[in-house]
């Protein structure tokens, strides 16, 4: 199997941890197993056997009543990861037509095609503000086995509404093929981070297709580790604890972002709907990888370039992060861009609307800062 390289990964695990301005995360600052209010004792009589397979009957429950679906819908995974393996191992074969969202998180559109699916991307374009495009959807299934999409999705944080999942469902039942969506994101960021290590996840399906699931789940890791579902139960059970801590770090980042962004001279967005993440668009001509590269190298600031999610002229800006180093981040982006001055970042509520620089003038001051994209294209594109 060839997997392509799994850029996003590399370029976060490379810097993440050595920056001033950690602003490239897709999640929501983790929490620690005290803050969880775990009892130690927890940890001392953990038997470390498998213990039941392939996971506890207690947290297959829980999920199940979360979502009111009978239990033989669930399956307990190795966190969102393995969810979305086994669901491609349960639903398709080598050949098989897969329609993937782009942009997305990346996994979903290289899995498929390691495993010898035929991969055809479906567009979120920023003129249709990153929606889903239905009638091109139902043209793209014809003769597709699976359509997968993020809702919301990830890196846009642009939701699909019910209504939309309903005609959605109605035209994968007339072309007769699955919908795989991937909530990571749909309750804020509860999964991933801000429990991201406890590596818990689940998928829910027809019956059919998660014993399947679960037939491809024991082949490739055989359970769930008993230690950590007894965590993830404890999670599970201070679940709007951990949805309003993230909420509120969520929301002390979109105070800083959200004035900054609306009256910027040259960063446009479609504002993210309720999640941790938002995919700024930088002026035209901007290079997403250059400008990332010098926000790092410069100012020890990380954002993630917009082509490792699928389309360049982007980057992932992340709202969940811990606020604190928001501010200096936002003001080494203006640095780069030669935009504002510095101290503007930290209260942009009370300026005036900034008026968008002509193009030209734009282009020129990103020319001098080496950040104009000579070969690769306008925004928009894909990868
Ligand atoms: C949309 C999406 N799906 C799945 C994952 C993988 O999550 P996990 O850490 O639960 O394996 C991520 C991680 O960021 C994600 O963004």
């Amino acid at each position: 199997m060839d997997f392509e390289p799994f850029a996003l990964y590399d370029w976060l695990l490379e810097h993440e941890d050595h920056v001033k301005h950690p602003l490239a995360a897709s999640g929501v600052k983790s929490v620690t197993l005290g803050e969880l209010g775990v009892d130690p004792k927890v940890l001392v009589e953990s038997d470390l056997g498998y213990g039941p397979l392939p996971a506890h009957p207690a947290l297959r429950s829980k999920v199940a009543s979360i979502y009111g679906f009978p239990e033989e819908k669930v399956l307990i995974t190795l966190a969102g990861s393995e969810a979305d393996l086994v669901s491609f191992a349960a639903m398709l074969k080598p050949g098989d037509k897969v329609v993937v969202e782009n942009p997305t998180y990346p996994p979903l559109r290289a899995v498929p095609k390691a495993l010898g699916m035929r991969v055809v991307l479906h567009e979120r374009t920023w003129k249709n503000k990153f929606k889903l495009d239905l009638a091109k959807l139902d043209a793209q299934l014809k003769g597709a086995k699976l359509f997968v999409f993020t809702n919301l999705n990830n890196p846009t944080g642009v939701s699909t509404s019910p209504r939309e999942l309903e005609e959605l469902g109605e035209i994968a039942r007339r072309r007769k093929c699955r919908v795989l969506v991937d909530e990571a994101f749909r309750e804020l960021a509860f999964q991933p981070p801000p429990v991201a290590g406890l590596r818990t996840g689940w998928m829910l399906g027809p019956e059919s297709v998660v014993r399947r699931a679960r037939l491809a789940k024991t082949y490739m890791s055989i359970g769930q580790a008993p230690l950590e579902q007894r965590i993830a139960l404890v999670a599970l059970e201070k679940r709007s604890w951990l949805l309003q801590r993230a909420a509120a770090l969520r929301d002390q980042n979109l105070s800083k972002i959200k004035p900054w962004m609306e009256t910027h001279g040259k960063l446009r967005w479609v504002t993210p709907e309720g999640g941790p993440i938002s995919y700024p668009r930088l002026p035209d001509g901007v290079d997403d990888l250059a400008f990332a590269q010098r926000l790092l190298r410069e100012h020890s600031t990380l954002v993630v370039p917009g082509r490792y999610q699928g389309v360049r002229g982007h980057f992932r800006l992340g709202l969940g992060a811990d606020p604190a180093p928001t501010p200096g981040g936002l003001e080494a982006i203006d640095a780069v861009l030669g935009t504002r001055a510095s101290s503007k970042a930290s209260k942009p509520a009370s300026k005036p609307a900034a008026k968008p620089a002509p193009k030209a003038a734009a282009a020129k001051s990103m020319r001098e800062d080496d950040l104009l994209e000579e070969h690769l294209g306008t925004p928009g594109g894909d990868v």
